[in-house]
């Protein structure tokens, strides 16, 4: 038995989809934690490409069953769309998956709040994806928020709509002077879209609880990344959940004391969307060359990804904050051609070296990252499949940000494809 939470180590897309599908086979449970379709996790197998949203990167085993939990966010129409795409890839999702009746449903309202609060910023903006998140969680903390199991009873919808919608509509119109909504035109569709998700929604903590007491295996799949956490990261410019192991819990209804393994995942280098310091970043030709290679662009919103260094003092602070017990190295292919490899091991603030990750954004603005150089390997190492037959640069790089972090490595990336992967057993 065993209880993995699996999180994104650093700004998000890190390969967390790549990395839960190769996991799924062994694992009873996947449960999807927080955030929404904010999140694009990619899986490749078969030749095929599939970007999932929402639903849980376990879905294309047909052994492991997967939760949408209660600390996510659900955009229900995106959700139905999403199980087509996968009914098109031949996976009936229908007994397989299964929604938290209390995870808390975004609206289009939520979407409407999210565009037009970044677009009065102007500069200012945290870059969202628009989807809908941040709007969706203050209702949720406000109790003002529509639950997935209200979608199943037409007067509850009806009546916390209205109540809801006094204060959205306020501040649509008044703040920024948009259209508002109303309980009649939104109640159709949302209705619809309970009858059609009906078979779906169930109470997933009373599953997970059976699963853990049955001594099941069980993945709790991040979203996004410790430094976009809204308690965490780089406030504010974050996103609006709990996507550290902390969040893991709250998001599922898993108990603390029943978690067996943190597993953090981290690229060979650093990439952020939106906007937020970057101590690392190559805002070069450099950066642009490995964009390139390592396909950086989002995929939720297909907005190119700012690249740079791998950064050694944001990711002991992620391993930190975790307790992670393992990791994973994914996308080192992406550094085959350079011909020397940085990874940034201090923060130089006011003078002074510190391994310290500073919390205020306008400090971490400022600080000036101390670089270890490592040669270059120039080697394809795409698709290989065991640690020894990487290049001695590779292996080197490797070993050092083990024991920077004192994290045990125990899954290296080499493609994007399922079988591009080095399993390191104990
Ligand atoms: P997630 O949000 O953490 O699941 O990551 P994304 O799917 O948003 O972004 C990761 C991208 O890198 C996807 O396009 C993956 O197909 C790709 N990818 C994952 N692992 C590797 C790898 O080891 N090498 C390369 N070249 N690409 C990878
Ligand atoms: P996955 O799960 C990378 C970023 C946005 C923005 C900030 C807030 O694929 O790793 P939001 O829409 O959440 O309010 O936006 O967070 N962001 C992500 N960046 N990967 C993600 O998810 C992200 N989800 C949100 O770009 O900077
Ligand atoms: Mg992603």
């Amino acid at each position: 038995m065993s209880v993995r939470i699996l999180i994104g180590a650093q700004w998000g897309d890190e390969g967390k989809g790549k990395i839960v599908d190769i996991l799924a086979p062994k694992t009873d449970l996947v449960v999807r934690y927080q955030g929404g379709a904010n999140a694009g996790h990619t899986l490749k197998f078969n030749g095929k490409t599939f970007v999932l949203h929402l639903i849980p990167s376990g879905i294309f085993h047909d052994g492991c069953q997967c939760v949408i939990g209660n600390g996510v966010v659900i955009d229900p129409f995106t959700l139905l769309q999403e199980m087509d795409a996968v009914r098109g890839m031949g996976v009936e999702p229908a007994g397989r998956l299964f929604i938290a009746e209390t995870a808390h449903v975004i609206l289009p309202y939520h979407k409407a709040l999210d565009k037009a609060n970044e677009s009065s910023k102007g500069e200012g903006k945290i870059g969202t994806t628009g989807r809908g998140i941040g709007p969706a969680y203050v209702s949720k903390t406000s109790r003002r928020g529509i639950r997935m199991r209200d979608l199943l009873d037409a007067g509850s919808l009806r009546e916390k709509l209205d109540e809801a919608l006094i204060e959205v509509n306020l501040h649509l119109s008044s703040l920024y002077d948009a259209p508002t909504f109303t309980a009649d035109e939104l109640i159709p569709d949302l209705l619809e879209a309970g009858r059609q998700l009906a078979p779906y929604i169930r109470n997933t903590s009373d599953m997970v609880h059976d699963a853990i007491d049955l001594g099941q295996s069980i993945l709790l799949e991040g979203a996004q990344g410790a430094l976009l956490d809204v308690d965490h990261g780089t406030y504010p410019y974050v996103t609006s959940s709990s996507p550290t192991s902390g969040g893991a819990c709250t998001g599922s209804g898993v108990p603390p004391l029943a978690v067996t393994h943190v597993m953090g995942i981290s690229k060979a280098y650093c990439t952020r969307v939106g906007n937020g310091p970057f101590p690392t970043e190559l805002d070069n030709e450099l950066g642009e060359q490995i964009r390139k290679t390592g396909h950086e662009f989002g995929a939720t919103t297909g907005r190119p990804r700012r690249t740079g260094w791998l950064d050694l003092v944001a990711l002991r602070y992620a391993a930190r904050v975790n307790g992670m017990s393992e990791l994973v190295v994914t996308k080192l292919d992406v550094l085959d051609a350079l011909d020397e490899v940085r990874a940034c091991t201090a923060y130089r603030v006011n003078g002074v070296e510190t391994k310290v990750f500073p919390l205020g954004c306008e400090t971490l603005e400022a600080v000036e990252p101390v670089y270890t150089t490592f040669p270059g390997w120039k080697t394809n190492t795409i698709g290989i499949t065991s640690f020894d037959a990487l290049p001695t640069e590779a292996k080197t790089y490797l070993d050092f940000i083990e024991s920077y972090l004192k994290v045990p490595i125990k899954i290296v990336s080499t493609g994007p494809d399922r079988t591009e992967t080095i399993l390191i057993e104990e």
